[in-house]
């Protein structure tokens, strides 16, 4: 029988450590460090997910992967840089209430409604808590299939059965593999969970969606790491008390990170808010915009640099684009 080995994670940043430390070399957090069981990458887990490859000519390899599913929900279509790719793993961070089970059920409601069988699994809510929600917002289809379940085993187990379009978790802080001796939640078990469910989604070429949870310094909930695994990180933000929402794209492998796409929440669920340039420059739109800038050509643009701007809303203007910028 192998010996488990274990090391001690910085629960922040993920960093390891052989043995117990009060403050991470690498992110500076205190009293962060917890003792976690570690991973064989031989595991047979793992080894099933192999890929068998060999090297082949570029000229050769069929761009079937690469093909894009589109949503139907434009905001998000367009932030993706033209849908979903094929066999792609999209992180989707916000803080608590948000709305990111509301957005990802819209979606796959919109994509099952398309004839397309998806799957929505949920460590969160009960069955009947996710049926009501989606008869609240009219996501009820026939092709939109719904797990509830924590086991990161059984969920890919199931996922392989049912071969679905699109998969999503919400959301990955609730999984637990029973190859780690960590607790749901934990950096180990975080990254275990999003590792292995992204070589699925790439070896089956079936896109998933992650829901990560936002912790209040604003990173994904346990390890930063995550975002360098996932081909994509969207973040969707918005201020509690007005009902605006916007999604960001923060990192985009197969596409542009300059786009945002705003939402409004309502009893119905996420309405697009196809033109927010008209609720500039005071408007309530402008308001949950927390690194916005509006473009003069009438859209919403992300702004690269983001850091300048306390409370009021800034005119600014450099190469690529002149409007107006604001922070919360
Ligand atoms: N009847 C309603 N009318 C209007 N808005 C509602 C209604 N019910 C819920 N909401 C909105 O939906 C939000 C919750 O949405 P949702 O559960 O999708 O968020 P979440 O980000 O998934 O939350 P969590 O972090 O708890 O998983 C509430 O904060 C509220 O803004
Ligand atoms: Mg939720």
């Amino acid at each position: 029988m192998k010996k488990s080995k274990t090391g001690f994670f910085c629960q922040h940043c993920g960093y390891m450590s052989p043995k117990w430390l009060g403050k991470c070399p690498s992110c500076n957090g205190w009293n962060c460090f917890a003792e976690e069981l570690i991973v064989d990458s031989g595991s047979d887990s793992r080894a099933e997910m192999n890929f068998d490859g060999k090297p082949q000519s570029i000229e050769d390899i069929p761009l079937t992967e690469g093909q894009r599913t589109v949503t139907g929900i434009v905001e998000i279509d367009r932030v993706l840089g033209g849908g979903i790719v094929g066999g792609s793993a999209i992180l989707i961070g916000g803080e608590p209430g948000i709305g990111k089970s509301t957005l990802m059920l819209q979606m796959m409601h919109n994509l099952a409604q398309k004839g397309l069988k998806v799957l929505y699994v949920s460590g969160e809510e009960s069955a009947s808590q996710i049926k009501m929600r989606s008869e609240r917002i009219g996501a009820v289809s026939k092709d939109l299939l719904v797990l509830v379940e924590i086991s990161l085993e059984k969920i890919l187990e199931q996922v392989k059965a049912v071969s679905p379009a699109v998969v999503v978790i919400d959301s990955i802080q609730t999984l637990y593999s029973g190859e780690l001796m960590s607790a749901p939640g934990s950096v180990g078990q975080v990254r275990e969970s999003s590792s292995r469910l992204i070589l699925f989604s790439k070896k089956f070429g079936i896109p998933v969606f992650l829901v990560g949870h936002v912790t209040k310094d604003g990173s994904i909930a346990g390890p930063k790491v995550l975002e360098h695994m996932v081909d994509t990180v969207l973040y969707f933000e918005g201020d509690s008390s007005h009902t605006y929402r916007i999604v960001r794209g923060i990192k985009n492998r197969f596409g542009p990170t300059n786009e945002i796409g705003v939402f409004e929440m309502q009893e119905k669920g996420l309405k697009e808010v196809p033109n927010p340039s008209t609720f500039f420059p005071g408007g309530e739109a402008a308001k949950c915009c927390r690194f916005g800038c509006c473009s003069l050509s009438g859209r919403y643009k992300a702004d690269p640099g983001g850091n300048s701007g306390s409370g009021q809303f800034h005119k600014f203007r450099n190469s690529a684009s002149y409007g107006y910028r604001c922070r919360l």
